[in-house]
């Protein structure tokens, strides 16, 4: 129980700006990929096992509220994967020019290119919504 405790302070309490939010951001997103993923599998089985089944998830995944989670999970994956990059060649190719103020740079580039991303895909998803739940946009 200690633990958790430390583990949930050191997460909130810890020097905050950039690279402390980077991290934070990357562990959700990460586990956000991959509780999706888990489900992802589980229903394209239902192809297989159990076909009626996969058109009642894919009418579940046309609510708004699966509507929500979807816009939710794109952001995931791009930050995940760009910040993952932003990581991985710094680890990989530039460990001796790292410093806090370029780590917050790139930190902030990471984050321009993840919503430069994100916002269009987002527009296209919540007028999805509105077109099959709201009847708008001729739907
Ligand atoms: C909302 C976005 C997504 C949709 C609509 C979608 C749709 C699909 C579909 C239709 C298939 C079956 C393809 C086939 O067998 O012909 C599939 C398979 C798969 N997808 Fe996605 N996908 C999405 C996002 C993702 C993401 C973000 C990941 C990775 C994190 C992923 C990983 C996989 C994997 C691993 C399989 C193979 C599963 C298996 O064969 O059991 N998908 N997806
Ligand atoms: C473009 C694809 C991806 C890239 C470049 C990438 C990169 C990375 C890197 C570099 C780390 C280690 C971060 C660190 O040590 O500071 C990491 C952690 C992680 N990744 Fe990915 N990843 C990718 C896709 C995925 C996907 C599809 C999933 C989920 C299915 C995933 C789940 C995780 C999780 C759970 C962690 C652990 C996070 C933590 O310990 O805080 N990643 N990823």
């Amino acid at each position: 129980m200690s633990t958790l405790k430390t583990t949930a302070t050191g997460y909130v309490g810890y020097r905050g700006r950039e690279g402390h939010y980077a991290f934070l951001l990357h562990r959700i997103t990460g586990l956000g990929t991959v509780l999706f993923l888990v489900i992802h599998v589980i229903d394209i089985a239902l192809v297989y096992f159990y076909p009626a089944g996969f058109l009642d998830a894919l009418s579940v995944y046309q609510s708004t509220i699966f509507g929500i989670g979807e816009i939710a999970l794109v952001f995931c994956v791009f930050f995940h994967g760009i910040n993952g990059l932003r990581i991985a060649v710094s680890d990989m190719f530039l460990p001796k020019s790292w410093s806090i103020e370029s780590a917050r740079k790139t930190t902030r580039f990471t984050l321009i290119a993840t919503l430069v991303l994100w916002l269009p895909a987002t527009f296209i998803m919540v007028r999805n919504i509105l077109i099959h739940n709201y009847g708008m946009f001729g739907g």
